[in-house]
């Protein structure tokens, strides 16, 4: 199998080897509570099978939902919020054209909302819904959540307004919890299709239930792959116990012993912009499943070359708080070579029949020697290419080194007690009932 391999040496001007093998003993036992279902938050462990579990009824079922709204969709709205939304869209933006947008091909493209309470995203959102046939799937696990609640209320009185109401229940789609919330019930009364999420998988490792598999199946992508991908991974990461033999248990030590060494900061530096929301999704993850109990690394974003050019000073003289991910793809999909010029007034005919890929990876290079001379441990995290199956590959090993790694922390990876406050706060100013 094609697969992401780990690169420790860049991390060594702050470990030793040594240091690292030191935390095997820990790995492995977070590993075994991990698997067993024997530690805390073990009532949210579904996705750790979820590769080999998925239901295939429900698969065949989602497939048809899609194959009957597509050809009536110019756009589909996913509407939902966290672990409700952006599992979705780090495979969808790492798998479209950045120009899909406007590009009138044969796929529906996905535009999101719930995810925001800015009012002139909403008028410019209608503005385009007025003027095209579209779709919508409402995603809630609670069923409850403010944002998504208030973006799904705008949407449906717009799709109701426009198509009447019986045909805008054909067209809209619910994934929420099998029994309760009010999402639940709005879509039992409206008699829209609808997908659940199981009880024991948490929003942010939803992304290969329907959360995630609807909306980019609705995009024309290849969710078979992606499972496929997960599984091969799954296996790898159960299989092996040597940190060399597997990714996620090395990414898990490194950090831990990076974190115990003083560093305060994970930058995950995406060497492609067609990754930036896989960084978003990794940030959610580590972010919410770590970062509690006065401890975790804060996880960070940049992407090169284009962050190079605003963060880089940071990262090269700033406070010394980070270690970098450095996610890099071996192949692109498609080559553009530089053009030749016999004039050479921009002086860059050095560059000529390059592809863009070789020097990209010459950037690379040079930003990590930079970045290592500067005293910034750079991990190096490389997958073949980005398509269908490496993404799948991907999510299970963050998902998977996110468990052994919050275990080792000595954290419940799988609860999210803190994102609870500011949402009391928000609904005594709002004057909810109860608040
Ligand atoms: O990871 C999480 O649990 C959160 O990010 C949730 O996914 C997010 O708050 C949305 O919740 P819900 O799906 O209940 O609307």
């Amino acid at each position: 199998m094609e697969t992401i391999s780990i690169n420790i040496e860049h991390v060594l001007n702050k470990l030793t080897r040594a240091e690292i093998d030191a935390l095997l003993p820990e790995i492995l036992e977070a590993k075994k509570h991990l698997l067993a279902g024997d530690a805390a938050g073990n009532d949210f462990l579904g996705w750790v099978n979820l590769p080999e579990t998925i239901d295939s009824e429900m698969l065949s079922r989602l497939k048809a939902d899609i194959h009957r709204l597509a050809p009536k969709s110019r756009i589909m709205v996913v509407v939902g919020i966290g672990g409700s939304y952006l599992g979705a869209r780090m495979v969808i933006e790492a798998l479209q054209s950045e120009f899909d947008a406007m590009n009138h091909g044969e796929k529906p493209y996905i535009v999101y909302a719930g995810h925001t309470l800015g009012e002139d995203y909403y008028h410019q959102l209608l503005t385009l819904l007025d003027g095209c046939d579209y779709s919508v799937c409402v995603i809630s696990k609670s069923g409850t959540t403010t944002e998504p609640a208030v973006a799904f209320r705008i949407v449906k009185a717009h799709l109701e307004k426009k198509k009447g109401a019986e045909e805008a229940s054909k067209r809209i789609i619910a994934i929420t919890d099998a029994r309760r919330g009010a999402l639940h019930e709005i879509a039992v009364q409206e008699g829209y299709p609808m997908y659940v999420i199981p009880d024991d998988v948490g929003g942010r490792f939803s992304v290969l239930t329907p959360v995630g598999l609807l909306p980019i199946a609705m995009a024309g992508y290849n969710i078979d792959r992606l499972l496929q991908g997960a599984r091969d991974m799954r296996r790898t990461c159960i299989d092996n116990d040597t940190l060399d033999s597997n990714p996620a248990l090395m990414y898990a030590a490194v950090r831990n012993a990076l974190y115990r060494k003083g560093i305060k900061v994970e930058m995950l530096v995406s060497c492609q912009l067609n990754l930036r929301y896989l960084a978003e999704w990794w940030k959610q993850l580590y972010g919410e499943s770590e970062g509690k109990d006065g401890k975790g690394l804060l996880p960070h974003s940049i992407t090169i070359t284009t962050d190079l050019h605003s963060m880089g000073q940071y990262v090269q003289d700033g406070e010394r708080l980070m270690m970098e991910t450095m996610l890099r793809v071996r192949k692109p999909n498609a080559t553009v070579p530089v053009p030749t010029d016999e004039r050479n007034l921009d002086g860059i005919n050095y560059l000529t029949n390059k592809s863009l890929t070789e020097i990209n990876d010459c950037a690379t290079e040079g930003t990590i020697a930079a970045h290592v001379s500067g005293g910034v441990p750079v991990m190096e995290i490389t997958v073949p290419r980005v398509d269908e199956y490496v993404l799948g590959q991907l999510i299970y090993f963050f998902e998977f080194a996110c468990g052994v790694s919050g275990y080792t922390l000595g954290v419940n990876p799988f609860d999210q007690p803190g994102v609870e406050a500011y949402k009391k706060n928000m609904f005594h100013l709002l004057g909810k009932p109860g608040f």
